[in-house]
Order: C-alpha cells, then sequence, then structure tokens
C-alpha cells in the first residue's frame, strides 16, 4: 500500500507548523524523518494517522484522496501510529489492550489470546497476553502498541521516537522489526528519530524537515550524517563537546557520598565531586546509574551510606534538603517527573524557584522574572507562554532542564539530559553545562551515551551491577569504558 501525504499545511494561532509538506510512502520501505526539535515530525505523523487535522493538503491512499478525521478513520485506511508515551490503559491486560476500541471487544477471549500470542511471537517479542500492561516496563508497552497496530492489519505504522528510551539491544531489536515489516510484510513504514546514524542504517529513504517544511528526500544510501545535520540546520554545526575547564586545585568538594546503597540496584557507591566538576556516570541498563542519582537527592529511602553536600549531612529521604543545600535533580523521563504539562513552559519555570520566592517575598519576584526571561532564551526554548503540553518533545526536555537553572544550583544531578534533544541542541545543552560547571557548580551527570559522558565530563565513573567498578578520565575509549561497564 502506498500513501502520500500532499502539501500538508497547518497552523496554531497564526503559527505556520508545517508548510506543503509532500512525501510519498511505500509499502516494503522504511522512510525516515528527521529534522530539529519542534520542525513538525510529530505534527506530520499526527497528520497521517488522523489525530491532527491539516489545514491543508491531501492524504492519497493508493492514489485515492481519503478523509481522516480520526485516528479511527486513519486504521480504516490501514494507517497507524505509535508514540513513545504509549496509551495503554494500565489496568487491563496486554490482550485487552491490543484489543482496545475495536468492536465488541471488552474482554479477550481466549482465541483472541492465541492470535495475539501468534502475532507477538511473529514480531519477536516475548509477550504474555495475558499479563496486566500496567506491569510491563516500557519496551513491552511500546510492543503492546505495535501490536494494536498489526491486529488491525495496519499497512501503514509510523514510530515516533521509538528508540528515544530504549536501551540498545531493545532499540536494535526495534529496528530490526521495522525492517521486518517492510520487507517480509510490505508495510510502510515511518521512523521519526533524532539518531542520525540510526535512521541511516534502518531506511531507505529519509525526509528532512526544516521549521514546517520538506528540505529533502534522499535515499539513505546517498546520505552521510553530516548530510542530514546540514539539511536539519541549515548551516554547518559544530557537533565537538566543549573542552571544559579545569578544576582548579583548591575547589572544594560539594558531593560526597559514602557507601550509598538500596536493594539490590545500589550496593555501596562512594564518590566525590568538587566545585566546577563534571563527573559523567556511565554504565548498562540496569547498572544504577538513575537510582544512584536519586537516592542522592533523596528521591529515594536509602538502606546506608552517608551523603554530604557543601559539607552538610543530608539525612534519608529529604529532596527539601537536599534543594535547601542547593542541588537540583533534572529527571530522566521530562512527562512524568519534571513538567506540569497543562502550565506554560514559562511557569514550569517559575515553580523551581517557588521556596525561595516565599522566602524572599516580592523583591526576589522581578529578578526571577527576568532569571525565566534568561533561562528561555538560553536554553532557546521559543514558546514559552504556550502550555507545556503543546511544546515539541525536545523542547519539553529543555524545559525541565531549565527549571534547574532558574535556581543557580550548586550541585546539579543530571539524568540522560540530552535524550529526545535534536542534535544542534544538544550541543546547545552540552555547552550549557560546560558553562555552569566553569562558574563553579558541581555536576554529576549520568548517560547512557558513552560518547556524551566522555566528551563533557572531567572524569567517568563506571557503574555495574550497583558499584563504581571503575574510572576512566575525560577522552578515555568507549570501549574500555563499555568493556568496564560489562557489555560484551
Ligand atoms: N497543540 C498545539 N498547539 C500549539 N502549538 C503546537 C501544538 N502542537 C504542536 N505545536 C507546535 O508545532 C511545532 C512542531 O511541533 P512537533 O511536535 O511536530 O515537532 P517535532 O519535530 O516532533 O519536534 P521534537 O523533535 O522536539 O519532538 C512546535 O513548535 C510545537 O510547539
Ligand atoms: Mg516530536
Amino acid at each position: 500500500m502506498d500513501v502520500a501525504l500532499d502539501g500538508i499545511g497547518k497552523g496554531y494561532g497564526g503559527t505556520t507548523v508545517l508548510d506543503g509538506v509532500s512525501v510519498a510512502l511505500r509499502g516494503g520501505r522504511v522512510h525516515g524523518l528527521v529534522g530539529e526539535n519542534g520542525a513538525g515530525k510529530s505534527t506530520l505523523a499526527r497528520v497521517l494517522c488522523g489525530a491532527v487535522r491539516a489545514d491543508a493538503g491531501r492524504v492519497l491512499v493508493d492514489g485515492e484522496p481519503v478523509a481522516l478525521r480520526s485516528p479511527r478513520d486513519a486504521l480504516r485506511h490501514g494507517i497507524a501510529l505509535v508514540t513513545q508515551e504509549g496509551a495503554i490503559v494500565p489496568g487491563l491486560s496486554v490482550a485487552d489492550n491490543v484489543l482496545l476500541g475495536t468492536r465488541g471487544a471488552l474482554r479477550a477471549r481466549s482465541a483472541d489470546r492465541d492470535r495475539i500470542a501468534a502475532l507477538a511471537a511473529r514480531a519477536g517479542f516475548a509477550l504474555d497476553p495475558s499479563a496486566r500492561a500496567g506491569d510491563l516496563p516500557l519496551v513491552h508497552r511500546q510492543q503492546v502498541e505495535i501490536l494494536r497496530a498489526l491486529a488491525r492489519g495496519a499497512r501503514v505504522i509510523a514510530l515516533d521516537e521509538p528508540t528515544a528510551l530504549l536501551p540498545a539491544p531493545a532499540a536494535r531489536r526495534l529496528l530490526r522489526l521495522a525492517r521486518d515489516l517492510a520487507e517480509r510484510d510490505g508495510l510502510a513504514v515511518v521512523l521519526i528519530s533524532h539518531r542520525l546514524e540510526e535512521v541511516l542504517d534502518a531506511c531507505d529513504t529519509v525526509t528532512v524537515l526544516r521549521d514546517g517544511r520538506h528540505v529533502t528526500t534522499a535515499p539513505a544510501a546517498d546520505l552521510t550524517p553530516r548530510d542530514l545535520l546540514r539539511a536539519m540546520v541549515g548551516r554547518p554545526v559544530d557537533v565537538l563537546y566543549p573542552e571544559p575547564e579545569p578544576v582548579p586545585d583548591d575547589a572544594p568538594v560539594v558531593l560526597s557520598v559514602r557507601g550509598l546503597a538500596r536493594g539490590t540496584a545500589v550496593r555501596g557507591v562512594g564518590l566525590d565531586v568538587r566545585a566546577g566538576e563534571i563527573v559523567g556516570l556511565a554504565g548498562l541498563v540496569g547498572s544504577g546509574r538513575t537510582e544512584t542519582l536519586r537516592l542522592i537527592f533523596g528521591a529515594d529511602r536509602r538502606d546506608a551510606g552517608e551523603v554530604t553536600i557543601a559539607g552538610r549531612r543530608v539525612a534519608g529521604r529529604s529532596p527539601s534538603r537536599a534543594m535547601a543545600l542547593g542541588a537540583g535533580l533534572v529527571p530522566e523521563s521530562r512527562a512524568e517527573q519534571g513538567l506540569v504539562l497543562v502550565r506554560s513552559a514559562a511557569e514550569n519555570l517559575a515553580l523551581a524557584s517557588l521556596p525561595e520566592r516565599r522566602r524572599f517575598g516580592f523583591v526576589r519576584r522581578r529578578a526571577e522574572r527576568s532569571a525565566i526571561t534568561e533561562t528561555a532564551d538560553t536554553l532557546g526554548v521559543g514558546g514559552v507562554g504556550r502550555p507545556a503540553w503543546t511544546l515539541s518533545g525536545g523542547n519539553q526536555q529543555r524545559t525541565v532542564f531549565g527549571k534547574w537553572l532558574v535556581r543557580s544550583p550548586r550541585l546539579l544531578l543530571v539524568d540522560e539530559p540530552t535524550r529526545g534533544v535534536d542534535v544542534a541542541a544538544k550541543a546547545h545543552v552540552h555547552r550549557l553545562i560546560a558553562g555552569l560547571a566553569a562558574r563553579g557548580v558541581a555536576v554529576l551527570m549520568a548517560s547512557s551515551e558513552v560518547e556524551e559522558v566522555l566528551g563533557l565530563a572531567h572524569r567517568v565513573l563506571v557503574l555495574r551491577d550497583g558499584r563504581v567498578a571503575g574510572e576512566f578520565p575525560r577522552g578515555a575509549s568507549a570501549e574500555d569504558v563499555l568493556t568496564t561497564a560489562g557489555l560484551r
């Protein structure tokens, strides 16, 4: 089945988000869609699957114009969208979720379960149809969404940043599935991603969007990541990591951690971070990176260990105490932990500095307002006055980051700072972190991208099974780090 988006236009309140975009999707092919944050990728995918009504243009299925007024309409034409956030009902079983919305299927019968199990097997998913969807890890929730599309016989599947939250092996499996769906089953697959190498690897054809316009469509084989980047940004981009300022010899220790432990996730982590120092936390999924940050911040209760911030002990579970001592945590999941989506980005930035505002009252407020404007500028988040849910994924991520910048922290704990952030903006966030450190902020940064920690941090600690398994200087080889992390 072939689908053509023809001259698609879309605006929100006077702002043009898509401007006459035409893309042709063919059965049997994987079509990549790349562009900077806010370029219009997700919006285009939503138009394709009927979730957003275009203001202009047509959607043609096998040459015939079709009206897609809702996702249900689109599904009837065989078009489905799989988003990152996932749309599952946690209380229902996998099978019920897969059948969700189909007529008459309130509870899956055993015949349905068999059919779903067969589909899952064909897709290579180890999913139990009777498991409760809410208990599934993220990887499996995404699989439920994919199955839902397949169970309804979708011939076109759009995957919006499907690998952004996945550990590397799961991401590889997903990309292989995308190829299988195209090559083996003849589907047209759309793949949206900021990982340019992955796009070039998995796709036959790639389309670049910039500011809502179509820039180019070309065979992946003819493109390099650098070509894509230039087309996305419209100018040559400097993606080198900023050289961090050397840490002064007399820089005081801002964060000191000894014997930190919780369950089997973290089993005795010790580390120091000095003022102006960026310490990277590398490790495989499940190595304890996120949990270590959360324990330091007091977001979770620790079983054992001591945390000292600026020379003061921080008791068990007390984020407010950590915050009062100048610590901030930028969490890995923006939507769940970081943002109030119905509030504007500006309000989200302001919320982060609430405790101080209470303490200092009126005078402080003006300073705060300028801090917010400045932060939004620094982050390059446009439209700070609009509800956060209308921001593109990457701009939401940057807003979460900004929340902590307006507090002028002494210690910044950062988890996956550039996840879902486009390549150019990524360099921006890197410069931001380096700039904070240069001003004396102690930074402890976890990232699943080894290149990122090695490029940005003064030194890198490698976690493995909840323990510090090794330490590397900036610029060490990624391979050595990964070997220490336990990658086979
Ligand atoms: N409901 C809405 N109301 C107002 N503006 C919106 C709405 N939905 C999207 N936008 C705006 O449209 C533009 C394109 O957003 P879109 O989500 O399509 O970007 P994207 O290319 O997917 O970016 P990212 O890589 O960050 O996910 C952004 O400026 C976004 O803020
Ligand atoms: Mg998007």
